[in-house]
């Protein structure tokens, strides 16, 4: 499979290109092109197409409207000092890609076709990569179930889309976010779509994320749907907590039980902070060891990692059972450090020595 380039003939005007990539907000400007490939049971995956950004048209009995076969991805273009380009870690995307299409009974895609897909868009739209600190190109590969009809059955047709955005900071740095624990509503249980990307996760979390508003909380943190006591995760991010401080600090996250969406940060972190001399594991902690330890002062730090916001400290938490605060409720030392560290990996200001960085141009 190869990409075909067809590409936007009258591009956004330099000068307007600039503004929006000097203020590029999260999702609010698009770039010139896009990729779309076609999948059929018959014959399988076509090459795929870059060609201008815009808007498709569907059959309003298109699968994917009715019961929601969906997969996306995210993952960002970081611009290096050099002014060259390159991908976090895309074959981890991939690979997840590849994972959530198995889990919704879509087509799974190779992983070089999928890298490709990713490395021509980037290429032909590379005047749109940021280049400060925290701003980079965000990614959004995604596929849809394109059969037309309203049979309830794994779609024969699958459509492969990719769209890029500049972005900047998704959460302000400096301010630790507020959470709301919540005991009513399951994000995921065992057998189901937790460690998938689907669209289908993000929509019902979406009534939870509301209540966390009317709380007075940025964010939702979910708990584990059987014992209902086993933290999960921060929204659409992972969680960290930090216990004890200095060089004897360890760094503990939530295990992946396989209710939970094995993050490309989360795994990166869990690198980088043993890297940086910290103890590092993944357990399983309860609501009652949050609340228990940052009262006695045993965790001194918690933060949430993913791609678009990258590390994001976590201040107070608010539940139905009470409300307590970590440290002071300002972002850690820790916590500054492991996000200045992942972000001068993917920035080329920090050695690569691990080998995530893809070099596009
Ligand atoms: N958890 C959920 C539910 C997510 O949507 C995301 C975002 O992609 C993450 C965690 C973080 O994953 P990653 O670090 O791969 O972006
Ligand atoms: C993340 O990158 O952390 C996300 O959850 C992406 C979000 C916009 C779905």
């Amino acid at each position: 499979m190869k990409v075909q380039l067809k590409p936007n003939q009258s591009p956004v005007p330099e000068a307007e290109r600039a503004a929006r990539v000097a203020a590029p907000g999260f999702g609010k400007y698009y770039t010139d092109n896009m990729v779309v490939a076609e999948w059929s049971e018959a014959e399988g995956w076509q090459d795929a197409e870059l060609i201008p950004y815009g808007p498709i048209s569907l059959d309003p009995a298109t699968a994917v409207f009715h019961y929601g076969q969906e997969i996306f991805e995210g993952l960002k273009a970081y611009r290096h000092p050099d002014g060259s380009i390159s991908l976090f870690r895309p074959d981890a995307n991939a690979a997840r890609f590849a994972r959530s299409a198995a889990r919704l009974a879509l087509p799974e895609m190779p992983i070089d076709f999928f890298v490709e897909t990713i490395e021509e868009l980037v290429k032909q739209d590379h005047n749109w990569v940021p280049s400060k600190l925290g701003e980079s190109l965000y990614i959004r590969p995604f596929m849809i179930a394109t059969e037309v009809g309203l049979g309830v059955r794994p779609s024969n047709k699958a459509t492969y889309l990719l769209i890029a955005t500049p972005a900047g900071a998704y959460f302000n740095a400096a301010v630790a976010v507020t959470v709301w624990i919540s005991t009513e509503y399951v994000r995921a249980a065992p057998g189901g779509t937790g460690e998938a990307k689907c669209g289908g996760n993000y929509a019902a979390s979406l009534v939870a994320q509301k209540q966390a508003a009317t709380q007075g909380c940025d964010q939702v943190v979910w708990i584990d749907a059987i014992e209902r006591k086993w933290i999960e995760e921060m929204g659409g991010m992972n969680l960290y907590f930090v216990k004890g401080s200095g060089a004897n600090a360890r760094v503990v996250t939530p295990k992946l039980t396989g209710t939970l969406l094995p993050g490309i940060t989360r795994d990166s972190i869990l690198t980088v902070a043993a890297d940086l001399g910290y103890a590092v594991s993944e357990e399983m902690i309860s609501v009652d060891d949050w609340r228990d330890g940052v009262l006695s002062g045993e965790i001194t730090e918690i933060f949430a990692c993913g791609t678009a916001a990258v590390v994001s400290a976590v201040g107070s938490a608010k539940s139905a059972h009470g409300e307590w605060k970590t440290g002071d409720g300002n972002p850690g030392p820790i916590t500054m450090q492991i996000r200045e560290t992942l972000l001068g990996i993917q920035h080329g200001t920090i050695a690569d020595t691990h080998g995530w960085n893809h070099k596009v141009l």
